[in-house]
């Protein structure tokens, strides 16, 4: 059986990428080269803040800690938390930072 693609799309480098479904950002950021910036990678720095332009649905569910997180910096509904979440299908990323 064919593993299922996803595409990612780094609008600040206009650069796409094509992953596993499943890949986690940190992955994805490592192999392409796109400028996003990780500390902690557990959910608890925000320097790996983003805006999903497209796709969110395609993402996995945030935990109830990046919910808590996204909204103690006031986060719109399209922000995320770069390192945690898994990419299931074609999104569109921008990079915002803390
Ligand atoms: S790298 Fe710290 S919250 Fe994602």
């Amino acid at each position: 059986m064919k593993q299922q693609r996803a595409r990612v799309f780094f609008l600040l480098e206009d650069l796409e990428v094509e992953v596993p479904a499943g890949t986690r950002l940190p992955e994805v950021v490592e192999a392409s080269g796109a400028d996003i910036t990780f500390g902690c990678k557990s959910g608890t720095c925000g320097t790996c803040r983003v805006r999903v332009v497209e796709g969110i649905e395609n993402l996995s569910q945030p935990t109830p800690e990046e919910r808590d997180f996204l909204a103690a910096l006031s986060a719109r509904p399209n922000e995320r938390l770069g390192c945690q979440f898994c990419i299931q299908g074609d999104v569109s990323i921008d990079y915002i930072g803390s």
